[in-house]
C-alpha cells in the first residue's frame, strides 16, 4: 500500500483533508495572499474527480482555544469556491452534530468546509477525544496541510492513529523538494540565508553546514557575523548573544568543506524607511556609527549571482535585505533573478522570502516554494514532524 492519494480508494467515502489554510488577512477580514490554498487544489480535486466526498479543515490564526469571528473560515468557503469552480458548502462547527450533519449530507464529488479547528482548545491539546470526534466525520483522513506537520494537534497527528491516513499531493512535493535538499542535492548546494535574526536560522545553518559547499549569509543576520569578524556595524541590529556561535560557525565551516560568504559591501542609511537617495554602499568595515546595514551590497549581489548560476541547487531562506522598502531589496532581487536564470534546482520557505519573491514577481522562477514557514525550518534542521510521523507509522511515506 502506497502513503499517497494513489493509495486510497476514496470512491463515495468521506475523506477528511486537513490543509493549511492559516493565509494572511487583510484588515477588513479580506485574503492577502490565497497561496495556501492554491497549493491544495491538486489533491482536492483529485478526490472529487474520484467521486470522494470531500471535507476540509484547517485553523486559521490563533484564536486560542475561543471562537473570534475575525478569524472563522466562512470567507475561504467563497474563495475556495471561486479557485475550485464549484460550490463549496460551509460547516459552522468542525466537531458535533451539525458537523457530523453536514459531513452525511456531501454527495460524490462535493467539497465541505469546516470551522476553524483553533476554536477548541482541545484541538492544539491533540486530545483523543476531539480526534475521534474529527474521526467521527469521515470514513478515510489525508493530510495536505504540510505548513502545519511541525504541530502535534488532534487534526494534523491524533486523528492519523484513528483513521486510515495517507498524504495529500502537497505534503509528497513538500517532502520530496525538502528531503532532495537534505539528501541528494544536484552539486554543488549553494544556501542562502537571510531574515533578521541569526538566532532563529541557528538549526537550519548548523543541520546544513556539513552538506554546502557555499553558504551566503545575507539578511540582518550577517550583521552578527560580520561584528564576529571585528567590524564596526553602526546602529546594525546584531545579538550579542550569539557573535560567539557565529564564530564557532565561520571557524567550524572550512573543516567540513564549506565556503561562507560573508558580504563585502553593504548598503546603509539611517532606517529602513530611508529613501535611496539617504541610503549609501560601503565597504562592510565603514558603517558609520549612527548607520544601518539595510541590504547585502551591489558588489557582493554580483559575486553571488555568479555563485549561484554555477550551482546545481540552491536551498534560501529569508530576504537579503529589508525588502518591503524598493531602496534596500536590490540584493534580493539581483540574486532571485540569477537562481531564475540557472539550471540549478531552487527551493525556498520558511519566513519572509515567499512574500519578498512575490512582491518582486519572482516566484515562478523558483523550482519549489514550500508553503511552509515553521514547518519547513524545523524540516531543515532535520527534526521529525509529526504530521509526517504519524503518517510514516501508518505506511511507507518517503
Ligand atoms: C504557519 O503559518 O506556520 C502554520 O499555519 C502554523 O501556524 P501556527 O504557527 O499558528 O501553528
Amino acid at each position: 500500500m502506497k502513503a499517497g492519494l494513489e493509495g486510497l480508494n476514496p470512491e463515495g467515502k468521506r475523506v477528511l483533508v486537513r490543509v493549511d489554510f492559516n493565509v494572511p488577512l487583510l484588515e477588513d477580514g479580506g485574503i492577502r495572499d490565497d497561496s495556501r490554498m492554491r497549493a491544495c487544489l491538486p489533491t482536492i480535486q483529485e478526490l472529487r474527480s474520484r467521486s470522494a466526498r470531500v471535507i476540509l479543515a484547517t485553523h486559521l490564526g490563533r484564536p486560542k482555544g475561543k471562537p473570534v469571528e475575525a478569524l472563522s473560515t466562512r470567507p475561504l468557503a467563497a474563495r475556495l469556491c471561486a479557485l475550485l469552480g464549484t460550490e463549496v458548502s460551509w460547516c459552522p462547527e468542525c466537531v458535533g452534530p451539525v458537523a457530523v450533519a453536514a459531513a452525511g449530507a456531501l454527495r460524490d464529488g462535493e467539497v465541505l468546509l469546516l470551522e476553524n479547528l483553533r476554536f477548541h482548545p482541545e484541538e492544539e491539546a491533540n486530545e483523543l477525544g476531539f480526534a475521534a470526534q474529527l474521526a467521527a466525520l469521515a470514513d478515510l483522513y489525508v493530510n495536505d496541510a504540510f505548513g502545519t506537520a511541525h504541530r502535534a494537534h488532534a487534526s494534523t497527528e491524533g486523528v492519523a492513529h484513528i483513521l486510515p491516513a495517507y498524504a495529500g499531493r502537497l505534503m509528497e512535493r513538500e517532502l520530496a523538494a525538502l528531503s532532495e535538499i537534505l539528501e541528494s542535492p544536484p552539486r554543488p548546494l549553494v544556501a542562502i540565508m537571510g531574515g533578521s535574526k541569526l538566532s532563529t536560522k541557528l538549526g537550519v545553518i548548523d543541520h546544513l553546514l556539513p552538506g554546502v559547499q557555499q553558504l551566503l549569509l545575507g539578511g540582518g543576520m550577517a550583521a552578527t557575523f560580520l561584528v564576529a569578524e571585528g567590524a564596526q556595524v553602526g546602529r546594525s541590529l546584531v545579538e550579542p548573544d550569539f557573535v560567539a556561535r557565529a564564530t564557532e560557525i565561520l571557524d567550524r565551516a572550512p573543516s567540513l568543506g564549506a565556503e561562507v560568504h560573508l558580504p563585502t559591501d553593504v548598503v546603509v542609511a539611517a532606517g529602513p524607511e530611508s529613501t535611496a537617495a539617504e541610503a549609501r554602499s560601503c565597504p562592510a568595515g565603514e558603517v558609520g556609527a549612527e548607520e544601518m546595514i539595510l541590504d547585502v551590497g551591489p558588489a557582493t549581489a554580483r559575486r553571488w549571482s555568479e555563485l549561484v548560476q554555477r550551482a546545481g541547487t540552491v536551498v534560501w531562506n529569508g530576504p537579503l535585505g529589508v525588502y518591503e522598502n524598493p531602496a534596500f531589496a536590490g540584493a534580493t532581487r539581483l540574486v532571485a533573478a540569477a537562481v531564475g536564470e540557472s539550471s540549478a534546482v531552487s527551493v525556498t520557505g520558511g519566513g519572509d522570502l515567499q512574500a519578498a519573491l512575490e512582491s518582486l514577481g519572482l516566484v515562478s522562477k523558483f523550482t519549489h516554494v514550500s508553503t511552509g514557514g515553521g514547518a519547513t525550518l524545523e524540516f531543515l534542521e532535520g527534526r521529525e514532524l509529526p504530521g509526517v510521523a504519524a503518517l510514516r507509522e501508518r505506511l511507507a511515506v518517503p
